[in-house]
């Protein structure tokens, strides 16, 4: 029977809006429009497939050198969304959360994440985080100050950092998918991903299906992954191995001095 590995936290790099949209000879934001329509259908499959943690990076640091307008379209977007899906979200036992700095997004934008947020808190089913104003960098600063501030003078080990993530009850992430065809993890949960498969896919986000999704899973599933380490074999003798390559070695140095 084949191995499968567990697939556990999915973040995924929802790009190509633009693209998309300047392909039909649309502005930007018609990209946005129907990028923000794909999201919840990959939420509902990414919860059938039992996946734990559910990452989105709908709006980096970075972007916030966009055009105004465009900007506004993506806090609008992610208003509706909340709206729209509000109620679903509790129904379905989904834990909700934005991770970033959201402090430049409307107020009543930040009143509703903050009772989703609080609402769901106790929800054991999916982790679904939004990453808005985010930046990967950002985040391992932000965790790595709140331990001197807390503990000033004294190192700081591993997990106590981890402790300080804006999603500390998160695994690692094990795969990561970028749509829109570039190759590039651009600050995404840069400390997360570090062991993540990586996906990326030419298909741009507002055509990615749940049917490309399935089927990213479980290639990615049927991936070897071995974190650093090598596989044991069993019925290796090191002794004898290294008998052999000495002897091996003899032969060949044997052949080519001839
Ligand atoms: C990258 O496309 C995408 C973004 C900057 C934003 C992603 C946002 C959404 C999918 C909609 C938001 C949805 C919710 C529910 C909050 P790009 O504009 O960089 O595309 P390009 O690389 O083709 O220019």
């Amino acid at each position: 029977m084949s191995k499968q590995s567990q697939i556990n936290h999915v973040a995924i790099i929802m790009d190509g809006n633009g693209r998309w949209a300047k392909q039909r000879l649309r502005p930007r934001v018609w990209g946005h429009i129907r990028g923000a329509s794909v999201v919840a259908d990959i939420v509902e499959q990414a919860d059938d497939l039992g996946v734990q943690s559910l990452t989105l990076y709908a709006f980096s640091t970075e972007n916030w050198s966009r055009p105004d307008g465009e900007v506004r379209l993506l806090f609008k977007l992610l208003r509706k969304f909340l709206e729209k899906e509000y109620d679903r979200i509790i129904e379905n036992n989904i834990r909700f959360r934005v991770i970033g700095d959201t402090s430049g997004l409307p107020r009543t934008t930040l009143r509703t994440i903050e009772n989703l947020s609080n609402k769901t808190v106790q929800n054991s089913g999916l982790k679904l985080n939004f990453a808005f104003g985010y930046g990967g960098r950002q985040e391992i600063l932000d965790a790595a100050n709140s331990w001197i501030k807390e503990n000033p003078g004294k190192e700081l080990t591993l997990e106590q950092l981890e402790s300080g993530l804006y999603a500390p009850e998160c695994e690692d992430v094990d795969l990561l998918i970028r749509t829109g065809g570039d190759k590039r993890i651009s600050n995404f949960l840069l400390w997360q991903a570090a062991y993540a498969e990586l996906f990326f896919t030419d298909v741009k986000w507002p055509d990615f299906t749940v049917g490309h999704f399935k089927e990213i899973v479980s290639r990615v599933q049927r991936r070897e992954r071995r974190f650093g380490s090598v596989e044991v074999d069993a019925d290796v003798n090191f002794d004898q191995v290294v008998a052999q390559a000495k002897k091996q070695k003899k032969e060949f140095n044997e052949v080519v001095s001839e």
